[in-house]
């Protein structure tokens, strides 16, 4: 077996661990750069880093069961929605159940990775130091970067704008007028929290949603039988069946007070929250259409209505950013980067993204796969298809995508759960039979200096 290629896995969130762990167990030598003192990312609350939108209370939303490693189950003494004290307990269990922890170099970051003519990556460190690689791995995360409305609302406000990666807790909510912008599951949450304390919360919107409960006929809404057989049935049956389920288990949000969505169900990211609809129907927060307005204490609607507010929390979402990659080789403007099947940038042959995908469904399964497939190829047990398929099929998946959501920043990188595992097996069997075409060829060469990174 020739030199297998090193790698740079930036990142140790639960995206960055999948990845560190198939190179490991693969054999592969890599180093993972962590920013933080520990494993977990977003999932750390009040992280060192700076960068997780945890806040006090968040409970995952996707069930224990869509969100575990498929080699790693949650504990069973976890509930079915399980707190973030306990995902970041998980994820860290997971590196010393793998051996991995000692693969990753911590309060580590990386502020430059460039890809040198010859292909190799010379990453730089927030240390002064300077490392080559042969391929590199990006997993620093989609959801740390506040997205601010943009443009800004015009108007000058005298109260607090905040945005909700900032938010840990309803404390300074107590007794004030609080505005919530957004529909998503941040504005879920946090309108939630502010209904216990506010004197008013108002939940501003520019479309209605499908608020999804947790639970559905006693089971986790992800655990119903209908998601598991999404390779086999079309997206439009299955889409029936689940808008038949809402109808019956929950009725028409406009009941409850909000606006008809313009989109039918399934073609938004998921909006869920077992405790929203409740909330509005007990009268302890009132929706609003999108602000036109800031006008001093006032902030003005859409409709023409205007309340007085002290508090504007803006859950408008988040940026996709790669601060060490040079934004003319590498960027996302408006959140859209494509990508064959969410990881390979066709041309650049040893460049992957791990976990930068929406899923209907937990992101960290498929990030473990995609991981795995980083690993096969890396060591010329599959192979890419060619050039001219790959940029086919990014086209038929953006085209699909685009098609079915609703035109947003936020529905960039949809993609259906099962459906994405399904097809992407489809896909290694047949990367495998072009690398055995060519004799399991290594597709990037070990040429970056040796012995730099950890041995595997
Ligand atoms: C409030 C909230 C709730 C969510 N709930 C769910 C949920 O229930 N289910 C679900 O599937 N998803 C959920 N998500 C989506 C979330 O993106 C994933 O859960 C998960 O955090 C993705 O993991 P990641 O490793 O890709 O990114 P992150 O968790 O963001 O981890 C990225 C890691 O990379 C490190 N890093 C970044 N840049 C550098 C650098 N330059 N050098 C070195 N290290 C770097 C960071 O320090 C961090 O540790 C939620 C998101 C938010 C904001
Ligand atoms: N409990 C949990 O597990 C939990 C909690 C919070 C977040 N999350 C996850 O974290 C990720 C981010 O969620 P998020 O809710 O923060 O962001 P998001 O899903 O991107 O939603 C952003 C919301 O803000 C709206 N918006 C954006 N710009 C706007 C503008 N200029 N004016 C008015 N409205 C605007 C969007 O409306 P349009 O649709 O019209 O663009 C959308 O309703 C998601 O994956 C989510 O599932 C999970």
């Amino acid at each position: 077996m020739p030199d297998l290629p090193t790698v740079c896995v930036i990142g140790a969130g639960s995206s960055g661990i999948a990845a560190a762990k198939a190179l490991h167990e693969r054999g592969i030598p890599f180093h993972c750069f962590e920013k933080s003192d520990q494993v977990g990312g977003n999932w750390v609350f009040g992280n060192r880093n700076g960068m997780s939108s945890a806040y006090r209370s968040l409970h995952i939303n996707t069930s224990r069961e869509r969100m575990e490693y498929s080699d790693f189950p949650m504990p069973k003494s976890y509930p079915d929605f399980p707190h973030h004290t306990h995902i970041a307990e998980y994820f860290n269990d997971y590196v010393d159940r793998f051996g991995v922890r000692d693969r990753i170099v911590f309060e580590t970051g990386v502020e430059q990775a460039r890809r040198d003519d010859d292909g190799v990556w010379t990453v730089t460190l927030d240390n002064g130091d300077t490392r080559s690689y042969d391929a590199l791995a990006v997993a620093n995360g989609h959801h740390w970067d506040p997205r601010w409305p943009e443009p800004a609302f015009p108007g000058e406000f005298n109260g607090k704008q905040m945005h909700a990666h900032y938010y840990v807790d309803n404390e300074d909510f107590r007794d004030k007028n609080v505005l919530v912008v957004g529909i998503g599951n941040s504005a879920m949450d946090i309108a939630v929290e502010s209904s216990f304390v506010a004197r008013n919360t108002f939940l501003s919107s520019r479309r209605g949603a499908y608020i999804l409960p947790k639970y559905l006929f006693g089971r986790p809404l992800d655990q119903i039988g209908v998601n598991s057989l999404t390779g086999r049935l079309p997206w439009g049956f299955r889409q029936a069946i689940l808008s038949t389920m809402y109808r019956v288990g929950v009725g028409k949000v406009q009941d409850y007070g909000l606006p008809e969505p313009d989109h039918k169900l399934g073609d938004a990211h998921p909006t869920i929250s077992a405790d929203f609809l409740n909330r509005i129907a007990h009268g302890e927060m009132t929706w609003k259409p999108n602000l036109t307005r800031l006008d001093g204490d006032r902030v003005v609607f859409e409709d023409g209505s205007s309340e007085e507010i002290d508090i504007i929390v803006y859950c408008t979402g988040y940026k996709v950013t790669f601060p060490f990659l040079d934004e003319d080789f590498v960027s996302a403007p408006d959140n859209d980067l494509p990508l064959f099947r969410r990881v390979f940038k066709p041309g650049v042959d040893n460049l992957a993204f791990i976990g930068l995908l929406q899923p209907l469904g937990a992101i960290m399964p498929l990030a473990e796969a995609q991981g795995r497939w980083l690993a096969s190829y890396l060591r010329g047990e599959y192979r890419l298809p060619p050039l001219p398929e790959m940029e086919a099929d990014i086209r038929a998946e953006r085209d699909r995508m685009f098609r079915r959501y609703v035109a947003s920043k936020r529905h960039t990188m949809q993609v259906d759960f099962d459906n994405y595992l399904y097809e992407l097996g489809k896909e290694l069997k047949a990367g495998a039979a072009r690398a055995r075409a060519v004799g399991f060829a290594l597709p990037v060469a070990a040429r970056a200096r040796a012995g730099e990174a950890a041995p595997a």
